[in-house]
């Protein structure tokens, strides 16, 4: 919780973190996590029938079962797996917990799971005095059916253009004002879930990449263009979810061009709430990583491996938990065979969880989507080769990946945390 002093681990310093890193011999530092209180690990029930017995079309049958569950070796390091999930009306082909074959997925996998879309003001906002909690509703009916914890993304999405209509634009002399707006969706949505939603995005992107500044949308223009609705949503936040982890979710590109003055931004954002008291728990790394410039994965994580870890110590040291929100490979800047793509994209994973995992301040990872098949990457970034992105830990078939176990491989190395969260 953020009301509470900044934490005073012994995290490793960022040259033992190098060190270690180097060495490849990331091994268990033992102690407490960093982390807010959400209760008790809970692992998803045991699926025996791994592989779907309903095959319908036009879903693939899976032609491998993988052993193990991701989220049972991330638990046993008192670490959590997840991923998000969309819900869907076409069932049978769909990146939905409806879809047998993809629920197989979950349930084999996923101790977390988080609503892709469905609990956007997009979708529970038809209008500024309604809300429809229809799906989201049923995706944690089936989350609490297979006793998977819920994160909720996102309260305030900060990006206008992610805004609904009729929020683009909105008029000061509108009703309600946009501080009562942003004030009532915080309390309605959290006193809807209570303690069923045990972590937060509660601001998404606020700051924009390319000047470091917090971003203006018709909501913070009315508002005076200053922190003050962020600040708002979470002590709303806090209020009313007094035992939820609460997270500013962010991008947190770990490479070059506008990268590095985005992460100067967040850092300015988070000391600002630690300077007015602002109840902000943890950083949400977004994880979409990706290859660029022709890098391979060794490239890739050696030339970002020094600058990501001095932003992340500087995260850790205002006493901020990390948690990696939304992880998937864009591989467009990779070429070669598919089982080269693969491999390296594996790699790239290994060598991002490897440092993220290497803080006991990061306990939670989830993916953006378990199989390939349903990755938004498919439309919002495209290859342009034109063969389909592999982002995710399954393939388009349902058949487990390197990057599955590659994800497995970071738990396993990653230091073991106890059950003090
Ligand atoms: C994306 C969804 O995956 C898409 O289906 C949707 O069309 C747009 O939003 N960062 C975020 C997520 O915080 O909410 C975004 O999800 C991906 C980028």
């Amino acid at each position: 919780m953020s009301e509470k002093p900044p934490f005073n681990f012994d995290s490793l310093t960022r040259r033992e973190h190098l060190a270690l890193l180097a060495a490849g011999t990331l091994t268990a530092c033992g102690g407490g996590s960093g982390g807010s209180s959400a209760g008790p690990i809970t692992l998803p029930s045991p699926t025996p029938t791994a592989t779907p017995t309903t095959t319908p079309t036009p879903a693939p049958t899976p032609t491998a079962t993988p052993a193990a569950s991701v989220h049972a070796v991330a638990a046993a390091k008192g670490r959590r797996f997840g991923s998000a999930v969309a819900w869907s009306s076409a069932g049978a082909d769909a990146g939905s917990f409806a879809n047998p074959n993809y629920a197989a997925m979950l349930e084999r996998d996923c101790g977390v799971l988080v609503a892709e879309n469905e609990l956007k003001w997009e979708a529970i906002r038809p209008s500024a005095t309604a809300y429809n909690f229809s799906r989201f509703d049923e995706m944690l009916a089936y989350a609490e059916s297979k006793s998977m914890l819920m994160r909720g993304h996102t309260l305030f999405w900060y990006v206008e253009d992610r805004f609904p209509n009729w929020a683009r634009g909105y008029s000061a002399t509108a009703v309600p004002s946009v501080t009562d707006l942003v004030r009532g969706h915080v309390e309605t949505v959290i006193r809807r879930y209570g303690n069923r939603v045990y972590s937060w995005d509660v601001v998404n992107e606020a700051i924009d990449p390319a000047t470091g500044q917090l971003r203006s949308n018709s909501f913070s223009r009315l508002a005076g263009e200053d922190t003050s609705l962020i600040d708002l949503a979470f002590r709303t936040a806090r209020a009313e979810a007094p035992n939820a982890q609460l997270v500013y979710n962010d991008y947190m590109d770990w490479g070059g061009g506008d990268a590095p003055r985005h992460r100067a931004g967040v850092l300015d954002l988070l000391r600002g709430f630690r300077a007015r008291n602002v109840p902000v728990d943890a950083l949400g790394i977004q994880g979409h990583i990706g290859f660029y410039s022709g890098q391979t994965a060794t490239q890739v994580v050696d030339s970002r491996r020094a600058d990501w870890i001095a932003f992340l110590d500087a995260v850790v040291a205002l006493g901020y938990d990390l948690v990696i929100t939304e992880l998937d490979v864009n591989d467009s800047g990779r070429n070669g065979s598919i089982a080269v793509r693969d491999q390296d994209t594996a790699t790239l994973v290994k060598g991002y969880l490897d440092i993220a995992l290497s803080y006991r301040q990061c306990r939670d990872v989830l993916a953006w989507g378990m199989s390939d098949r349903y990755s938004w990457l498919q439309s919002f970034a495209p290859r342009s080769d034109g063969t389909p992105q592999r982002p995710c830990p399954y393939d388009r078939d349902f058949v487990a990946k390197p990057m599955r176990q590659a994800i497995i491989d970071a738990f396993e190395a990653s230091p073991a945390l106890t059950n003090a969260t």
